[in-house]
């Protein structure tokens, strides 16, 4: 068995006194996509915030390669290989697409990388526009191009579909398989587009109210399947 690159062994996440996420375990294997499915206020994004660091663990690991990040704080994990694309995006709508990626680019680096320019042709072309003025489907690039410009072994996704037109969809799919291929990638993506979904995942997982239902291959799904799970 292939060892996973990234493990969430029984996480538990609370605001408050309020627990949201119980026990929660998740892997991943490198090369793999994963999708976290869940429907609105299911707790997927209080995952994802937790993975980065930017919300406390009250209980559980969180390993990246066999190394223990659960203490370190967002930037350590970034160093370390972890990526964040959060919801809504994020981009900085008054720089420029480039400035933007050069934001996440680590202190040591020169230049915007090719491949991010290659992976995504029309960040290139518009390099020099304000982010606040692409659309949503190319700011969701954006923030994935600039995501990917720490070099990062494993890419978190939080909802990248959300308010995007189908055809884009479709896209931002084609787009991270081939990232994925290119670049022994491993994503956890979290969704509740069941084509997205389908079209994009190696594993599913389905989170309802704070805890994973179910967890199988994606060739072991249909999507009327998965939409029922969803709705348990
Ligand atoms: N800052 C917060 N304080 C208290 N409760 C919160 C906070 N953020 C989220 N919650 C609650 O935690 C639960 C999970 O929310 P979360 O945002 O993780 O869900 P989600 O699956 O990402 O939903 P969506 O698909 O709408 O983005 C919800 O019941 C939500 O109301
Ligand atoms: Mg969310």
């Amino acid at each position: 068995m292939t060892e996973s690159v990234f493990e969430a062994d029984s996480i538990r996440v609370c605001y408050g006194e309020s627990e949201v996420v119980g026990k929660l375990s998740l892997d991943a294997k490198q090369n793999e996509i994963v999708a976290l499915m869940g429907l609105n206020g299911m707790g997927k994004t209080t995952v994802m915030k937790a993975l980065i660091g930017l919300l406390p663990l009250r209980a559980g690991r969180l390993l990246l390669g066999g190394k223990d990040l659960t203490r370190a704080a967002p930037f350590e994990r970034v160093a370390n290989g972890l990526a964040y694309v959060p919801q809504g995006r994020m981009v900085f709508p008054t720089l420029t697409v480039e400035e933007n990626i050069v934001s996440g680019l680590p202190a040591s680096a020169r230049g915007v990388p090719a491949e991010i320019y290659e992976f995504f042709p029309v960040l290139k072309e518009m390099r020099k526009r304000r982010a606040g003025n692409l659309s949503g489907g190319q700011q969701q690039q954006l923030a994935i191009g600039r995501a990917l410009a720490s070099n990062p072994r494993v890419l978190l996704l939080d909802e990248p579909t959300e308010g995007i037109q189908p055809s884009i969809i479709k896209e931002i799919a084609v787009q991270l398989k081939r990232i994925r291929d290119e670049k022994g990638l491993t994503i956890l993506v979290s969704e509740q587009v069941l084509s997205f979904a389908l079209a994009v995942a190696d594993r599913v997982a389905v989170m309802v109210r704070g805890a994973l239902v179910h967890q199988s291959p994606r060739a072991d799904l249909e999507e009327a399947s998965l939409g029922k799970l969803l709705a348990i």
